[in-house]
């Protein structure tokens, strides 16, 4: 039987349910505080695999199999397990500004519209209601606060404060100070019971890129002649005219831009400089590491699955931070129907 790195702890202090877990980034940051997964649910499936490798459990595909109109609320309460706290990075591409002007230019829909992606959100108010979740954490791109002029933050935020009665707390945190990355994403931590909470501050200096880069890194990370020679061309064509795509090497003094998942595509958000040579892309290891992975995650066989993965991840630095934040709430809050306190959570770990 194979190991598994990320197995679930021994002793769990709480309950939560993964959504939309993609490769488990909420999970790894949740585990290792104490938190047992009793349900995850992803419909992409070279996800759910490395999900597998990594926790040793398959996640149950899409969630409207689940929670669509023909499915009762009973059903529902049958189907997914008690738990205390909700997690999920609902997909970002129907809010995202690249994502909107995507949608625009095909003429499709966008926000709430994008009847494939967009009311994904819907589901998970769904759930908790059913469920009658203790606390949820979702996360999303910045520009969810001002997609469709903040007609769809105060939709969610009324949504949750209204008809689930939960408290709202939102804030966008970038994480370059904990990893060396800018990647500003949009949390939102919501309790049933009415806690009082505050994010913990994410301020400190952003991190240099060159922590993370690996040594005698393989040349077929090296973009082709072709490939270096379009994005160039295509940069001083956009120069000229002072708008759109430029590409730039990465300042290794610096933290990167933000890894996104079509960077398997052509690596233009992130290409480092090489001597002599063509510049290379990220590594998947690298990727892992600027999303602060640990160095025992498993990375999947196909380097554009790691790409897409890892771009569509959460930073789990991040995550800990915000986690922790929640988890001191727990002396406060009724967890599984019984009162734990802070010191009793302290004694048995
Ligand atoms: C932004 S990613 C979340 C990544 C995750 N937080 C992580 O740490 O890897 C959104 C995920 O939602 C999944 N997804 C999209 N539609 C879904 C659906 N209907 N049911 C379940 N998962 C879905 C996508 O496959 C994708 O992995």
């Amino acid at each position: 039987m194979s190991i598994v790195p990320f197995p679930p702890p021994v002793k769990p202090k709480f309950k939560f349910i993964d959504l939309f877990c993609g490769i488990g980034g909420f999970r790894l940051v949740l585990q290792s505080l104490g938190g047992k997964c009793v349900f995850s649910s992803d419909s992409d499936a070279a996800a759910r695999a490395t999900y597998q490798t990594n926790f040793g459990e398959l996640p149950y595909g899409d969630i409207r199999k689940l929670t669509n109109s023909n499915i009762l609320d009973e059903e529902i309460d049958r189907l997914i397990p008690n738990h205390d706290l909700l997690t999920a990075g609902f997909p970002c591409q129907p809010f995202s500004r690249a994502g909107v002007s995507a949608r625009n230019y095909l003429g499709q829909n966008h926000g709430f519209k994008d009847i494939e992606q967009g009311n994904l959100f819907f589901d998970i108010v769904r759930i908790a209601r059913v469920k009658k979740t203790k606390f949820l954490l979702l996360e999303n791109v910045k520009n969810f606060l001002t997609h469709d002029q903040e007609k769809t933050f105060h939709i969610v935020r009324e949504t949750i404060e209204k008809d689930l009665g939960y408290s709202f707390n939102y804030k966008i945190v970038n994480s370059s100070s904990l990893v060396p990355q800018r990647r500003e994403r949009f949390y939102i931590v919501c309790f049933r019971d009415k806690v009082h909470f505050e994010f913990p501050n994410f301020q400190g200096e952003p991190l240099p890129l060159r922590l993370i880069l690996e040594e005698n890194v393989c040349n077929k990370f090296t973009i082709s002649d072709k490939l270096w020679e379009g994005h160039q061309k295509r940069s001083q064509r956009n120069e000229a005219r002072g708008a759109g795509f430029t590409v730039k090497l990465a300042n290794l003094d610096k933290p990167s831009g933000t890894l996104v998942s079509r960077y398997y595509k052509d690596g233009k958000e992130c290409l480092i400089p090489q001597q002599g040579k063509n510049p290379r892309m990220l590594t998947p290891r690298e990727c892992a590491r600027l999303q602060g992975f640990p160095e025992e995650y498993l990375l999947p066989n196909s380097a554009a699955a790691a790409y897409r993965q890892f771009g569509n991840s959460v930073a789990v630095p991040v995550v800990i931070r915000i986690a922790q934040a929640i988890l001191e709430k727990l002396d406060t809050i009724d967890i599984s129907n019984r009162r734990i306190t802070k010191s009793r959570i302290q004694n048995s770990s």
